[in-house]
């Protein structure tokens, strides 16, 4: 099959592909919460008469399609939603208050079943296994850590594995990505500093200020990525809240400070780290103040999302047999993370990105807002380009 003729099936499933999409749309849920959301997949599954894994990494699954044999391929969706109050006036808009699908999680769970449904369809052909995995607890619970440790990518191996995101920055039509580092890796960090001594604010020579402390503190980590790091690899050191004391007239023992730090390579991440915590342990001593920087439970860090090179130009090459060579584009890296990373720590793969900005729908807002939208039109796109992923890299590795 040729790359127009799999476009034109995939076109020809898109009312069924939209139609789940806007089902998981209307009902999102939050990370490792996703019990309905699994449901749906697996009933989806069932009807198509593929038979799915037992539950993996709470509320994931795993199911395959083909001979059973290698060469085996991984196409991943990831399924959760974002804490965020939904603005968009879709008539199948979140009838959840206060979550959303602002990422477009659902629009990747709806693709990589209109991918079941075309191969599936083909079964018969397929030389080699393809496996589907959907992953709970993409946005900060690290869920695809959690299914490659629970064995996603194991019993048939993985040989590759390919993931999809709809992309709101590239027109409706555009598919992109490249090789190497293309997402960052994160962490959140939480800084706690200590003075051990609060007081009245009268009496300032009586106390240790740890406002003031964490005022030094917030302006010298700024200098990690200006003196610190190789101005050629991209890091950034962000403080996004700071509480403490909460009166008038006292000094108060304690300040929390919170951010993200991010790094394009994994081993940066390690190393921002590393410096946040010297500079602000010296700095706070200055100030007869302690300061730790504390990990966060249940928001693990997230490694580098780097595409392996002969991974991406199979994708490269599979989305210009669907979309023509000028409609595949190289993007630059960017410092948004992704838990894809974890698969790529494990196995060859890379990472894409689906066009799905269309200025005549208002569809151009950025994911994690509460206006963001999806031109659907993508959908069946991204549902080929799986299939065609699959069965390039079956070919390739056969
Ligand atoms: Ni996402």
């Amino acid at each position: 099959m040729n790359g127009k003729n799999l476009l034109q099936i995939a076109q020809g499933d898109k009312d069924w592909i939209v139609g789940i999409r806007r089902e998981l749309h209307q009902y999102p849920e939050l990370k490792y919460q996703e019990v309905k959301t699994s449901q749906l997949v697996r009933k989806t599954l069932r009807d198509l008469s593929i038979e799915p894994s037992p539950p993996m990494a709470v509320t994931g699954l795993v199911a395959t399609i083909g001979n059973g044999n290698g060469p085996c391929i991984g196409l991943r969706a990831d399924m959760d939603a974002l804490p965020i109050q939904e603005e968009t006036g879709l008539d199948f808009q979140s009838k959840t208050p206060g979550i959303m699908h602002a990422c477009g999680h659902d629009c990747h769970t709806a693709m990589l079943l209109g991918a079941a449904k075309i191969l599936k369809s083909m079964e018969s052909q397929i030389q080699g296994t393809i496996k589907l995995i959907f992953q709970p607890a993409e946005e900060g619970g690290a869920g695809g850590s959690r299914m490659v440790q629970e064995g996603a990518l194991e019993n048939p191996k993985v040989d590759r594995v390919f993931g999809i995101h709809v992309w709101p920055d590239l027109p409706t039509g555009k598919i992109g990505g490249k090789s190497g580092p293309f997402l960052a890796a994160v962490s959140s960090i939480r800084l706690v500093v200590r003075g051990g001594k609060g007081g009245h604010a009268a009496f300032p020579h009586k106390t240790h200020d740890p406002i003031l402390a964490m005022s030094h503190i917030v302006c010298a980590l700024q200098s990690i990525v200006s003196r610190e790091c190789n101005p050629l690899n991209a890091s950034v050191v962000s403080i996004t809240a700071i509480h403490g004391g909460d009166a008038f007239n006292v000094i108060s023992d304690e300040v929390v400070a919170k951010g993200t730090i991010r790094s394009m390579t994994t081993q940066g991440l390690a190393e921002l780290r590393t410096s946040i915590q010297r500079i602000a342990m010296n700095v706070a001593m200055g100030f007869q103040c302690t300061a730790e920087l504390q990990t966060i439970d249940g928001d693990p860090d997230y490694p580098a999302t780097v595409n392996e090179k002969t991974s991406w130009e199979a994708a490269s090459m599979a989305a210009t047999e669907l979309v023509s060579s000028s409609n595949v584009c190289e993007l630059e890296p960017v410092l948004g993370g992704e838990d894809f990373a974890f698969y790529l720590e494990k196995t060859k793969g890379c990472f894409v990105a689906l066009g799905t900005k269309n200025e005549s729908q208002g569809a151009v807002h950025f994911v994690h807002t509460s206006k963001f939208k999806v031109d659907e039109d993508a959908l069946p796109i991204g549902t080929a380009l799986h299939v065609a992923f699959a069965l390039r890299s079956l070919d390739e590795l056969r």
